[in-house]
């Protein structure tokens, strides 16, 4: 729990990059020493996916440290928080729809999180979706293929997928559980995210089954906290430029849809467990079971957790989308069942939702604007 009064969104991160170290001591020390790419690392996981070894090196001895490489098309430039970690980690522009670079440098570990991740833009950019969700996987799998082959394999490799894979799921596969094989359009104005996802998925299952790549998949279901720029798109963004701004916020649905938010220290946590002691050829939901909420509920509580932090005076109203197929195909639940990471990987979520809307809400106070995502 954080001090509300005086928190400012520095002692946020600070205090997640403590609480998620403690929580992967073995984990950190399987990393040491290790060479560790993370693609898309300017994005909003990637905010806590390089901040977390970096405050780990800041912490440890040189010998233990974990060297981190962030490749990034940049597309909106370098964001300032990554700019200002410049001398401790290599950055490196590259596209992963287009060919590896002819010399890859000897990396340990991989973390694949390049791609578009937020629903205007996927729609907007639909196979520059597909092609770095597809293409650009297949170009590290082979490329990890090639280290196995060669007697040199990599430690691990971690796939992003995501929740969206099961679609709309029946209401007896909700909490959602790994062996459920989803509903989804394979045409519908999602299906270039969704479908390229699955098909990413069996891209990683084959090259763990076939030529032995260390490959492990992650299924996030819904993080939100720092890193997730304002301008995302994405709902608490969205909902947290409205109290900012002291405006009502803007309910774009009827509410009822219902989600579990899963806080992005906890999520991240999840995913370097994965990516370190994850089975191959495996994937594990990373969310939390519960409270699995309405929007209209979980805009009540961030309109709640305003007042509380800056006295925000607002209502929840509702709006329509500017987007003809913002609705399209949006699940009506989504809630994870995560006994399987639980049991094999000890993952165990510890931010409740009120802690985690007053700590990101305490960010985008820190964090007002943004470049367009
Ligand atoms: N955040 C979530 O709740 C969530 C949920 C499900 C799945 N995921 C998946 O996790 C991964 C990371 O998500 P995020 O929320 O950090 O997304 P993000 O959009 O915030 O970040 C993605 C990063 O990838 C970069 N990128 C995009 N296309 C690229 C390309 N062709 N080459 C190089 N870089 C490229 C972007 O510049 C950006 O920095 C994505 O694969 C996403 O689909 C995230």
């Amino acid at each position: 729990m954080i001090a509300t009064e005086s928190a400012t969104a520095a002692d946020v991160v600070r205090g997640d990059l403590a609480q998620m170290a403690a929580a992967l001591r073995p984990e950190l020390d399987l990393l040491a020493g290790k060479r560790l790419l993370v693609t898309g690392g300017a994005g909003f996981l990637g905010y806590y996916l390089v901040q977390l070894p970096l405050y780990h090196n800041e912490h440890g001895t040189p010998d233990r440290r974990i060297h981190v490489e962030v490749w990034d098309n940049y597309r909106r430039g370098v964001p300032a928080w990554l700019e200002v970690l410049q001398d401790r980690l290599t950055l490196r522009r590259h596209d992963v729809t287009e060919a590896l670079p002819e010399t890859m440098p000897r990396f340990d570990y991989v973390v694949h999180a390049a791609g578009i991740a937020s629903p205007p833009f996927y729609r907007r950019y639909p196979l520059e979706t597909i092609d770095a969700n597809v293409g650009g996987l297949r170009a590290l799998l082979d490329w990890a293929g090639r280290r196995a082959d060669s007697g040199d394999p990599i430690d691990g490799l971690l796939y992003f997928s995501t929740s969206e894979i099961y679609g709309n799921p029946t209401p007896d596969a909700i909490p959602t559980p790994e062996t459920y094989r989803g509903l989804v359009s394979c045409t519908g104005p999602r299906a270039c995210y969704d479908e390229s996802k699955r098909m990413g998925e069996t891209l990683c299952v084959t090259f763990a089954d076939r030529y032995g790549v260390p490959v492990r998949t992650a299924r996030p279901f819904n993080n939100y906290g720092p890193g997730l720029k304002i301008s995302d798109r994405r709902v608490l963004p969205d909902f947290a430029r409205d109290v900012l701004a002291g405006r009502d916020i803007e309910l774009l649905s009827d509410g009822a849809p219902t989600r579990t938010f899963c806080y992005v220290a906890d999520a991240v946590v999840g995913y370097f467990k994965i990516l370190t002691v994850g089975r191959s050829g495996e994937a594990y939901n990373i969310g939390v079971e519960t409270p699995e909420i309405s929007m209209a509920d979980f805009a009540d509580r961030v309109a709640e957790t305003g007042r509380e932090l800056f006295g925000y005076a607002g209502r929840v109203r509702r709006g329509t989308a500017q987007e003809a197929e913002y609705l399209t195909d949006n699940p009506m639940r989504r809630c994870p069942d995560i006994s399987k990471a639980r049991r094999e990987l000890r993952y165990e979520p510890e931010v409740t939702l009120e802690d985690g809307l007053r700590r990101s809400l305490l960010w985008y106070a820190g964090n007002p604007v943004a470049e367009d995502a």
